[in-house]
């Protein structure tokens, strides 16, 4: 059986618009949870059992296609990756058992709890010295952008710390990232391809760069601990460290700062929640994960059907393209009860996709939790009157997984 609506025109549905796409999501739930989406040529997926049956059921849905640009790179642009020498794809994220298991234990190896746990106090002085330039910002009363000067900057500070990259290089990196998102995730034209091309010949360029200078200099870092397991006969190749290092350089930062912008957007339109943290600390793991459900980064993910199958009483072909629309998922009445509203003191809210689900579930999600509580209770306590400034309306970037918003205006005198 397909399940199309005769109301819902879903032809019109644009997957990369993410201004505001919540109602829509809702009301695909409602008539449409799972339709072909002709432009795109993918099967959207909207109700979050559906996401779950897809996610774990990962011999029929291989993750092969997760990392797949949206619009392949034009004529001109392939020839600059080629000429480049960029030859990466996935480190995890895109890669099949039993490869995917074997460079995943070696990479949760050096990548642990205890590591992100001995990086806290640096995690504090990174959030505090951005919350000082905001501070130094806003003197003059008028709006700042939280985006550029806490949100964005952070996560790369803290991640490069673990990656022992150093500061000066986060700008570059910043920006090697942000075009990494927008090769695989938007749908750029040809002329915007070009520079996104240069950045990722680059990019991969620095990744052989870091790994020959750990090598002659190894230090007490991620690059420096995979290729020392590498040297005592780990299973792993050079282009698989590599690729590992491509995908986490990406994936440990762009994620948090998106994250970070959209709950701090989520808090100002929620002044219960942000009272109540400020008055009760202790609340703050649970608002961090209720905002994880409510506002994540990644409000959709990837997954190709080996064979033909029926999911949610939708007979899918072999070969579909699967768009699990993740941030949908999240707000589904059916696991969710008032799912559209924002509540930190939910039971299940830890239940949530934004990290995915199943064997390729993100291995950074304590970090990323941990970055977020510790900014959160900064932000409580030096910036009590905090607010979105007068008539700010967030804008996000064209991009079918990353809601992420192009500035957060903010005020508090
Ligand atoms: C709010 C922040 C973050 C979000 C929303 C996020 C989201 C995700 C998602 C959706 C996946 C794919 C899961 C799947 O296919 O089931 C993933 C995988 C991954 N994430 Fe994260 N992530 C975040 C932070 C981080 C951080 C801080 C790191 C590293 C320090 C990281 C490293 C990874 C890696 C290496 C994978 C690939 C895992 C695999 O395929 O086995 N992520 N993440």
């Amino acid at each position: 059986m397909n399940i199309q609506s005769s109301a819902l025109d879903v032809g019109a549905f644009d997957p990369f618009d993410l201004n505001k796409p919540h109602a829509l999501w809702e009301q695909f739930r409602k008539e449409a949870p799972i339709f072909y989406h002709e432009a795109s040529g993918y099967w959207v997926v909207t109700r979050y059992d559906d996401c779950k049956a897809i996610f774990d059921d990962w011999k029929t849905f291989s993750s092969e296609n997760a990392q797949k640009p949206m619009r392949p790179m034009c004529d001109a642009g392939r020839k600059i990756l080629h000429d480049g020498g960029f030859t990466a794809y996935s480190g995890l994220t895109a890669r099949v058992p039993p490869e995917h298991t074997r460079i995943r234990k070696i990479a949760q190896g050096c990548f642990g709890p205890r590591r992100f746990k001995s990086i806290e106090p640096q995690i504090e002085d990174i959030v505090a010295r951005h919350l000082d330039q905001l501070e130094d910002a806003g003197k003059t009363g008028g709006p700042v952008n939280f985006w550029e000067i806490v949100a964005y900057p952070v996560p790369a500070y803290v991640l490069f710390t673990l990656m022992g990259i150093p500061d000066e290089d986060v700008p570059k990196i910043k920006q090697y990232g942000g075009s990494r998102g927008k090769m695989t995730w938007s749908d750029l034209s040809d002329e915007e391809q070009i520079p996104v091309a240069h950045d990722m010949v680059a990019y991969w360029k620095y990744i052989y760069n870091l790994l020959d200078m750990r090598r002659d200099n190894p230090g007490d870092d991620f690059p420096s601990d995979l290729l020392r397991l590498q040297s005592e006969g780990a299973d792993i190749s050079i282009e698989e460290i590599a690729g590992v290092l491509y995908s986490t350089l990406f994936a440990g930062h762009e994620t948090t700062s998106t994250f970070m912008g959209n709950y701090v957007m989520a808090m100002m339109h929620n002044r219960d929640a942000w009272d109540a943290i400020k008055a009760d600390h202790s609340l703050i793991p649970g608002a961090v994960e209720e905002m994880l459900r409510y506002m994540p980064s990644v409000v959709g993910w990837r997954r190709k059907a080996r064979n033909a199958i029926t999911v949610g009483g939708v007979d899918l072909p072999a070969g579909a393209e699967v768009l699990m629309i993740t941030g949908s998922a999240n707000r589904d009445e059916a696991q969710y009860k008032n799912g559209e509203a924002l509540d930190i003191t939910r039971k299940n809210a830890r239940t949530h996709m934004s990290f995915g689900y199943g064997i390729h579930y993100c291995l950074g999600f304590q970090l990323a939790k941990m970055e977020a509580q510790v900014l959160l209770r900064q932000l409580a306590e030096r910036f009590p009157n905090l607010r979105l400034s007068g008539g700010f309306e967030a804008q996000y970037l064209r991009n079918i997984s990353f809601r992420v918003p192009t500035s957060v205006m903010v005020e508090w005198n």
